[in-house]
């Protein structure tokens, strides 16, 4: 029987952080898998989590099943911080996830129970995205996420939804656009929120990179401004790179609407589709954040590590912008673009060359992670880089 069953390439991002934990050079570079590092290239668990995990320790009295929504305290806690705080709550029900995957995969499969078949997707994007459409049987329609010159391309969402039609789903990422860095300014979230509710479409934003673009606030500024113009909207939430806990698989599914019907009945089938998927989430990580944010001292401290992370990668993004023009490669652009990702416009080949002769390790799009870039690292970085791109 088992026979029957098609290969599967394995997925590229994943399978690049093994190439590079079996690279024996001491000097190898890794932009691959969008994690943060430190100057010293390490992913250390955060402070505030090691201390709200020391409480868990401490306090937690049962392991007992909680449900398929999870930690409701978690998801209820995290809700000023995304909808902002004086967002009307009688509007919004969450169920927790396991990470931001997990959050996706709730929400269109939600969308699909309620009638969506097509799904509008600025390209490129974060990979998972199409293959999560796929998997759920939805028709992908896609349309250019980024212009020639760099900046986010209006005129083609404009564009695409100039052909959707009611009922569609529009996907689209809340900040810190995976994999190019490039985000729609304020003022075009302005004019994208009344075309989305003009054209009677369902917006699903994908906010995995809250607080590592310009802030918590500022990057929820998309978000928030589509949920004043449209009548329902769904939300793919993680906490997986905000609160550094990505192996503990933490995200949130919202749903908004004014129609407190149509509201329970978008978190029953959620639940639904939990329990015939994954049953309940995973709690550890949830319950540290619940804590963090239960407490005050606690949040400063998360609020201020996500301050350090985020000026960190500013240093890289200006490091690299001041470089000016490495080959043909403008590298301006990666100054203003925001969170973990920039795109390099180098071919298959340039990237194979770089990883073979300076083990430098980015995806296969020529998506880097600039949090992969230390001091000790971004001046070799740029020499490998203009190797590749002037040869
Ligand atoms: C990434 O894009 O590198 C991250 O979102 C990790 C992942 O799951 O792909």
């Amino acid at each position: 029987m088992l026979e029957n069953l098609a290969a599967q390439p394995a997925d590229a991002l994943l399978a690049l952080i093994k190439l590079h934990n079996a690279d024996p050079r001491e000097d190898k570079i890794d932009l691959g898998v969008g994690v943060y590092r430190t100057s010293d290239g390490a992913t250390p668990v955060f402070k505030a989590i090691k201390a709200a995990e020391a409480k868990l320790l401490a306090d937690q009295d049962s392991k007992a099943y909680l449900g398929p929504e999870g930690d409701m305290g978690f998801v209820h806690a995290l809700i000023p911080y995304v909808f902002g705080a004086d967002f009307d709550t009688s509007k919004v029900e969450g169920m927790q996830a396991p990470g931001g995957t997990g959050a996706v995969r709730l929400a269109l499969e939600v969308a699909k129970r309620a009638g969506v078949k097509r799904v509008w997707m600025g390209t490129p994007s974060w990979p998972n995205h199409a293959q999560i459409v796929n998997a759920i049987g939805l028709e992908l329609k896609t349309f250019k996420h980024m212009a020639a010159d760099g900046t986010a391309d209006l005129e083609a969402l404009k564009t695409a939804l100039n052909e959707a039609e009611a009922g569609d789903l529009v996907m689209l990422h809340g900040c810190c656009h995976n994999p190019t860095g490039v985000d729609y300014t304020p003022a075009q979230w302005d004019e994208i929120a009344p075309l989305l509710a003009a054209k009677g479409v369902l917006p699903l934003v994908d906010l995995a990179y809250q607080g590592l673009g310009e802030g918590m606030e500022a990057d929820a500024y998309g978000l928030r401004t589509v949920l004043k113009a449209v009548p329902e909207a769904l939300v793919a939430y993680s906490c997986d790179k905000n609160f550094g806990l990505y192996r503990d698989r933490v995200g949130a599914f919202y749903v908004v609407t004014s129609d407190g019907d149509a509201l329970a009945r978008a978190m029953a089938n959620g639940s639904a589709i939990a329990r015939a998927s994954w049953s309940m989430p995973p709690d550890h990580g949830a319950a540290a954040v619940r804590l963090i944010l239960a407490d005050a001292e606690l949040t400063a401290m998360w609020l201020a590590e996500l301050d350090e992370m985020r000026d960190r990668m500013r240093w890289v993004r200006d490091r690299l912008s001041a470089a000016q023009q490495v080959g043909p490669i403008p590298m301006d652009p990666l100054g203003t673009q925001n969170g973990l990702f920039s795109m390099l416009p180098l071919s298959s080949e340039q990237i194979l060359a770089i990883r073979e002769r300076h083990g430098v390790y980015m995806a296969g799009t020529g998506r880097i992670n600039i949090a992969g870039l230390t001091t000790g690292n971004i001046e070799k970085f740029i020499e490998a880089l203009a190797d590749v791109a002037t040869a």
